[in-house]
């Protein structure tokens, strides 16, 4: 089974980048399934159901999120009852938002979950429990099992990948909107990159127009944050999933420049 995963959503910018290049992408790499982090999908701030259903509507089958997903208070009724959005699954409130996500894909299982680190991020549960209480219910023996863990430390990344290697298909970090360059499969089989990076404008400061930014940080005076238009890009990994494993075969980092200005 072939996923394409998309990292982090930023605003209407990245949602037209999708309009205008995913199917292409999707049919590129054949993929079975597209899924992507959905945290910053209204304007860079949480999920709006319009701007969800927009997004779901050019290609994404299912989305993760991370700390910003409840940033929109007018949105819980529909992140209540949207069966497509995953929340991290270590957040204190679990009745709130689904857990994880179990789809049939052709013949497959796959179990679709989102943890939240612990490090230098708001307060969740242990990530490392959570997941360990999980896969003792749950085995990669009869499911594909992907995991978005949505973390600002690398440290907390790796060493969640190491403790996952082999128990889950792949294992792909979220939330720094930063691509970093080492894809790899794990020695038991998991597929990890520490951070798939930001589907939007890069010519910015991960995500926001970057004079707001430097001046913010510069003066020491916040800002209205405005999304940045320019430098768009899609940020993801496609995985090629062992049909009789579940492990991963092959990673593959993409990263697609579509108007030359991100320099
Ligand atoms: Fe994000
Ligand atoms: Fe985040």
């Amino acid at each position: 089974m072939k996923i394409l995963f998309l990292g982090d959503i930023y605003g209407k910018p990245g949602r037209e980048v999708l309009k205008k290049n995913l199917k292409h992408l999707k049919n590129e790499f054949s993929v079975d399934i597209c899924i992507a982090n959905f945290e910053n999908l209204d304007d860079g701030r949480g999920i709006s159901e319009k701007a969800a259903k927009l997004a779901f509507s050019y290609g994404v089958d299912y989305a993760t999120s991370g700390n910003h997903l409840w940033d929109k208070p007018d949105s819980l009724p529909y992140l209540k009852l949207e069966k497509r959005i995953c929340k991290p699954m270590n957040y204190p409130k679990p009745d709130i938002g689904m857990n994880f996500i179990s789809a049939q894909i052709g013949a497959k299982n796959l179990l679709l979950l989102n943890l939240a680190g612990q490090s230098f991020m708001p307060p969740a549960n242990s990530p490392f429990e959570c997941v360990d209480e999980f896969l003792e219910k749950y085995s990669i023996t009869e499911n594909i099992i992907f995991v978005d863990f949505h973390a600002e430390a690398t440290a907390e990344k790796r060493a969640m990948a190491w403790f996952l290697d082999g128990r889950v298909s792949a294992l792909v970090g979220t939330h720094t909107h930063v691509q970093t360059a080492d894809e790899q499969i794990l020695p038991q089989g998991t597929a990890y990159i520490t951070d798939v990076g930001m589907t939007g404008g890069h010519a910015s400061v991960i995500g926001v127009q970057k004079d707001i930014i430097i001046d913010s940080i510069k003066d020491g005076v916040h800002k209205p944050y405005k999304t940045s238009q320019k430098g768009l890009e899609i940020n993801g990994v496609m995985l090629d999933i062992d049909d009789h494993t579940n492990l991963t075969n092959k990673i593959i980092r993409i990263r697609r420049c579509f108007d030359g200005e991100n320099s």
